[in-house]
Parts: structure tokens; sequence; C-alpha cells
């Protein structure tokens, strides 16, 4: 695993996707500072001093095709799972694959292909203070009363994707995901339908099963 450390950047992300001719394999990419965070649905990521945000790259060509269509949830459960693990806290996941602590914002998660090569950028709020965040978010220090480790928690992460990237267990992911889901069997607006559904599930797939009128239905992570 290669690391390249900024201070401040505009987007870890972008700074991967510009370069990603020259990046190894297994690169991660952090910044204390990003100014043109960047968030899923193009919207800006606020990446103060203080957060852990990275993002790394992965060839995947050696991964099977079932393995590459659940690889967003793989980084998801994996961040929960080291997070629970370093700090035993009530973090739940939200499809399709945010981190959530008492019903706000803790994690986002970024997934990009180009050719054979996934990028991944991970926010997490860690050492934020209260001020600095927003009505639906919440940080490790907000919640544990302490700072934590931006560097441990980031080797943590990048060692557990890099091991597992092509072999993870695909149920075992999905179990995760569904054990630990929130808003199930409650009513929830999804942007890309553009209506209030009920959230039910995750199937074996991935795909979020929700109910609308009485009829059960799907959609998949790239419809959102
Ligand atoms: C989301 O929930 O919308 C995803 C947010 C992803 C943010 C991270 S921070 C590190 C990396 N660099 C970026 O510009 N975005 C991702």
């Amino acid at each position: 695993m290669k690391i390249i450390k900024f201070d401040e950047i505009d987007s870890t992300q972008k700074y991967i996707k510009d370069n990603i001719i020259d990046i190894e394999d297994d690169t991660v990419v952090c910044a204390k500072v990003q100014t043109a965070g960047r968030g899923r649905t193009g919207n800006i990521w606020q990446s103060k001093e203080g957060g852990l945000w990275f993002s790394c790259v992965f060839d995947v060509s050696n991964v099977d095709s079932k393995r590459l269509e659940l690889f967003t949830m793989f980084v998801g459960v994996s961040v929960f799972n080291v997070l629970k693990e370093l700090y035993d806290i009530d973090v739940k996941l939200k499809w399709p694959n945010d981190l959530y602590i008492n019903g706000k914002k803790l994690c986002g998660i970024i997934a990009e292909i180009i050719d054979n090569k996934v990028i991944i950028g991970i926010g997490i709020n860690t050492n934020i203070s209260k001020e600095y965040l927003i009505t639906t978010g919440t940080s490790l220090l907000n919640e544990l009363n302490k700072q934590v480790d931006n560097g441990l928690i980031m080797m943590n992460i990048c060692e557990v994707l890099i091991k597992n990237k092509a072999n993870f267990d695909v149920e075992d992911i999905v179990d995760t995901f569904r054990n630990n889901m929130i808003y199930k069997n409650e009513k929830y607006f999804i942007k890309s339908l553009n209506k209030e559904v009920i959230i039910k599930d995750v199937d074996e797939n991935g795909a979020l099963v929700y109910e609308e009128n009485g009829t059960i239905k799907t959609i998949d992570f790239g419809e959102i």
C-alpha cells in the first residue's frame, strides 16, 4: 500500500482520477482539508480539518462480477466493522452505503469505475466539533466525546479492503448490511424515484427492497 498525503487539496477523489495513469494500484490519497470535496450526487462534501478524507484505487480485473456488483456495499460494511471494532459504537448502515449514528450521518462513501479500476472515496466526520456539523450530521468526537486517531482508522480500513477485495464473503457482507440497516419498515423519501416508500430490506444482490402501495419492488445501486 502506498500513501500520498496532502495538507490541502481540492479533492482526493479528483486527484486519483486526474492521475489514474501514474498512480499504482492500492494507493491511498488522504488530505487534512479538501477545498472541493465531492459527494455522491454531485454535491459538495464539507471537508474541514479534523475529519478523515481519503480515496483509494484498486485494480478490480480479478474481481468476479458478483463481487464487483457488491463492491460499494463491501466497502461500507468494512468501514462499519472497523469503526465498531475500534470504538464499540452503535453505528448503522443506510442504503446504499452511508454510515449513521443516532440517526445522523457520520460517513459517506463514493465509488467510481474507470476501466478496470475502482476509485473509492471515504469521508468520515471523525474529529469534527459540533459547531461545524450540519444538523443532520454527527462525528465520532461528538458521539464519543474524545479525539480519535485518523491514521489508525484509515490504515485499518485500507488493510481490510486490500486483503478482502477479491474474496470477501458475499453472504456475510449482505447479511451484515441487512442486520444493521436503518429505516427498516419506515417511510423514506427516495430521491431517484421522487417519492416516499416503505423500506423493507436489501436482497442478495444488494438491491433495496421497498414497498409501494402494497407492492414489493426493488431498486439497484445504479438506479439511485
Ligand atoms: C456522499 O455521501 O455523498 C459521499 C461522500 C464522499 C466524500 C469523500 S471525502 C474523500 C473523497 N474525496 C472526495 O472529494 N469525496 C470523497
